[in-house]
């Protein structure tokens, strides 16, 4: 029993320094090279890392908003999460993290914090010191030899061949995180090695640093060169298409007043892991079902419930208010929430895992998330979700042809969040996934 509750105790500490302490402040800015001084040289390369979400990580207007207005502000008040003002910082900026900049200075004070994940980041990482990496355990040791995943002998500084950089755990080091409660709120590694890709032998880099022609560096080609795009989430022509939607009804022709059978069929067959993944406490995935008159009128469509346990998460409710812990943690007095599913129509099929907070509401603050695994209604890689609309055709509805239209949409964060916390426009708006449509005939 003794031993017991003392591998227990061990386990809290050892957990506890990892979390908090991996190496803050071992080492200073200036033994890390600007990525313009990589760019002279890797020009291509520099120019696509720009455009990524990786030189944005620290300085891009969501990340800026969520540390110094919600999580810092709760680090310094609640000691629970006391950890996350330097740990946000370790994956979004780890250089800032490593040369003790902790808390750094906010992106317009253009301190190098700003270089988010730097080329020096990447191809300074030897390892990670856990078997199965999460919370920005990765090992790192700046200096002259870069980190390669080939074994060249022809660039002017010196490069050590790194079979762990063509690996899914260096990125898992960042990508997958666990709240100070415990929870995993970011799984992406996790999900990826449970599902088929993992098993086939395809990994993050081929889907995310495709391969193809390229200027490696000044003068020198090579038709297989590691592009370093990360496009994602954010990127509108990754997410395009990701799903594929296919739409079917029971009859072609029906009498207004009767019912008319739908099925929605979604296959996630191209995102190697589940959709949505990563900041999975505040994406949004959804379907809306929509009937359109030859007059243009609209009626939404709800979908029929299957009766799963935590369901309620998952179909919009324009009445259901969430998101309570940003009033705490901003000092609002009698703050009621938000609406938890923005603008969506209601009856909109969601494709969520929602996170609770320790009172039992929802929350987009993942370090502040006790349990999210009450229900996990997101789309598995390769799986397939079917949804079924029975629809009882009004009577005032306009004989004729009857568009039925499914469409899958995306969104960074719930609008509700995004108007509340003044974000750009571009973070609430929703993408389009994917459309699929039908036509009947409405006969009277
Ligand atoms: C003076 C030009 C120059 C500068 C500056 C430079 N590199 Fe290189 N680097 C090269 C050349 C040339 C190669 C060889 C490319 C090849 O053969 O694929 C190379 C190779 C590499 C490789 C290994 C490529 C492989 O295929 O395994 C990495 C990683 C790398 N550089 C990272 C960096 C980083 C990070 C910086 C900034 C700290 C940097 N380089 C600065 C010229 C440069
Ligand atoms: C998020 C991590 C990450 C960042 C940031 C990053 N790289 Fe890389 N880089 C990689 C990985 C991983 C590979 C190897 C991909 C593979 O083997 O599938 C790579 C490959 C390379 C190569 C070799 C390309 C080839 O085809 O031989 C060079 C050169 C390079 N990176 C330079 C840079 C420079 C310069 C920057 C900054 C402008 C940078 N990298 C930023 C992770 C990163
Ligand atoms: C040192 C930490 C770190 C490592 C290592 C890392 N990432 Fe990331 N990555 C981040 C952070 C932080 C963001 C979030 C940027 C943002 O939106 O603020 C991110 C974002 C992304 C995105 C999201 C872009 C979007 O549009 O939503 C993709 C894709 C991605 N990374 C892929 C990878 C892959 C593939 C690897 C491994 C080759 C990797 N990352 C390694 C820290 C890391
Ligand atoms: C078979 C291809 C494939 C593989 C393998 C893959 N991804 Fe993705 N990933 C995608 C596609 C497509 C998207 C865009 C759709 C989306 O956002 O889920 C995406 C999106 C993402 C996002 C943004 C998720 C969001 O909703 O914000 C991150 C982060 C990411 N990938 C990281 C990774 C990491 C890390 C790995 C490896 C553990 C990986 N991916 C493996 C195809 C892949
Ligand atoms: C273990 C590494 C890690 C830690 C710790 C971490 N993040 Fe992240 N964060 C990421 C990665 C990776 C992504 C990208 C996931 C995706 O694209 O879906 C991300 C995404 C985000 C996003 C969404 C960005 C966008 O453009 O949509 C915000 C905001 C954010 N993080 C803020 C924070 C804050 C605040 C903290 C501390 C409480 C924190 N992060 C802690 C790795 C981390």
């Amino acid at each position: 029993m003794l031993k017991k509750i003392s591998f227990f105790i061990f386990l809290l500490i050892s957990s506890f320094t990892l979390l908090f302490s991996a190496e803050m402040g071992k080492y200073k800015y200036s033994d890390f090279s600007k990525p313009k001084k990589c760019g002279m040289c890797h020009r291509q390369i520099y120019q696509e890392w720009k455009e990524s979400m990786m030189a944005k990580s620290f300085t891009h207007s969501w990340d800026d908003v969520e540390y110094f207005k919600l999580a810092l502000p709760h680090a310094l008040k609640f000691s629970k999460v006391a950890g996350v003002k330097g740990g946000c910082i370790a994956c979004h900026s780890p250089i800032a993290f490593l040369s003790g900049d902790i808390p750094p200075k906010s992106p317009n004070a253009k301190t190098r914090a700003n270089e988010g994940v730097s080329c020096e980041v990447c191809h300074n990482i030897t390892g990670t010191s856990k078997k199965t990496p999460y919370n920005f355990s990765y090992t790192i040791k700046p200096g002259d030899v870069k980190q390669g995943p080939r074994k060249v002998s022809d660039a002017p500084h010196e490069v050590h061949y790194s079979p762990f950089l063509k690996t899914p755990e260096f990125c898992a080091t960042c990508h997958d995180e666990a709240s100070p409660y415990g929870a995993w709120v970011k799984s992406t590694y996790r999900e990826w090695k449970n599902g088929p890709y993992a098993k086939e032998g395809t990994t993050c880099q081929d889907c995310h640093m495709y391969k193809g022609p390229g200027m490696v560096a000044n003068g020198k080609f090579r038709k297989d060169m590691y592009h370093h795009v990360f496009h994602g989430a954010h990127f509108r022509n990754k997410l395009r298409g990701a799903v594929d939607v296919g739409l079917y009804v029971n009859r072609k022709k029906v009498y207004a007043g009767r019912t008319l059978k739908i099925r929605a069929e979604l296959f996630n067959g191209k995102v190697g892991h589940y959709i949505p993944s990563g900041s999975t406490e505040e994406r949004m995935l959804w379907l809306e079902v929509w009937a359109i008159d030859s007059s243009g009128h609209k009626f939404s469509i709800p979908v029929k419930k299957k009766g799963f346990k935590g369901e309620k998460y998952t179909i919009a409710n324009s009445k259901v208010y969430a998101y309570q812990a940003m009033g705490k943690i901003l000092n609002i007095k009698g703050f009621k929430g938000l609406k938890r599913d923005g603008d969506l129509p209601d009856g909109a099929r969601i494709f969520r895992k929602p996170f609770l907070d320790p009172d039992g509401n929802m929350t987009i603050c993942q370090w502040y998330t006790a349990k999210n695994t009450v229900v996990d209604y997101r789309i598995g890689p390769r799986e397939t979700k079917v949804e079924e609309y029975v629809w009882k055709i009004p009577e005032n509805i306009k004989s004729g042809v009857v568009k039925i239209e499914a469409s899958l949409y995306y969104s960074l964060v719930p609008s509700s969040v995004g108007k509340f916390l003044k974000l750009p426009k571009s973070e609430y708006t929703p993408m389009l996934v994917n459309r699929s449509e039908v036509k009947v005939k409405v006969l009277k």
